[in-house]
């Protein structure tokens, strides 16, 4: 089991040449705005606020880059990976330029960043399917990037009806089973199962 040791917030970018270097494989994440991006973030490194929380959409509006050390004790194995908060979609409270501004700056975050190894695609669990998380998933078969989708805010939901929601969201999105997953920030549940994805694929 993956285990993650240090965790450092390197940068926000908004061009290329503002990225950092691509030493390591690199995880980002993505999905509507509020959806529950950076919450999942500070659960997974175990840090309260390093990835800034907002009741507000359209909170992170920059990609950031936070450097993760990992260790992995069966195998006495160590090691970098990255993981990048990008900027949500979707939020209606935006001017058209913003908008143009976001898209230029994740088609060329997709288009550029060849140590990027998947994407963990957040939906609320609350929400059905919908068409801008559609039109990634699209984007994402297409560009054959490897994603998990993992459906966020869980606790609203009551553990007994869990199951049966996932199970119709994966219709809906197309998805085999094992493609989509329940977390909660609250519950910090689906926590292992995330970095199990994260471990196959940067390892
Ligand atoms: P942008 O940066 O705007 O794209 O949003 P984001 O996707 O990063 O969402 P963020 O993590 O800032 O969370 C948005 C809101 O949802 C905040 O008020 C969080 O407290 C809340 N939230 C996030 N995850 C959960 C969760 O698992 N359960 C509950 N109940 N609330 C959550
Ligand atoms: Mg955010």
């Amino acid at each position: 089991m993956l285990r993650i040791t240090e965790v450092e917030f390197l940068k926000s970018a908004i061009k290329k040449t503002e990225y950092i270097d691509s030493l390591y494989s690199e995880i980002a994440f993505a999905g509507r705005s509020n959806v529950g991006k950076s919450s999942l973030i500070n659960v997974l490194l175990g840090r309260k606020n390093i990835a800034k929380i907002s009741s507000t959409p359209g909170k992170t509006r920059l990609i950031n880059f936070f450097r993760i050390k990992f260790k992995i004790p069966e195998k006495n194995q160590s090691g970098y990976f990255y993981i990048v908060d990008l900027p949500g979609y979707g939020f209606a409270r935006v001017s058209k330029m913003e908008r143009n501004k976001w898209q230029t700056m994740i088609d060329t975050y997709f288009n550029n960043r060849l140590n990027l190894r998947g994407i963990i695609l957040l939906v609320d669990i609350r929400h059905p399917a919908d068409v801008k998380d559609r039109i990634m998933l699209q984007f994402l078969r297409e560009k054959q990037i490897p994603f998990q989708v993992v459906a966020t805010k869980a606790d609203k939901i009551a553990s007994t009806r869990r199951k049966k929601i996932l199970k119709e969201l994966a219709t809906d999105l197309d998805l085999e089973k094992d493609k989509i997953l329940a977390f909660s920030a609250l519950e910090r549940s689906g926590v292992s199962e995330i970095l199990n994805w994260i471990n196959n694929i940067i390892l």
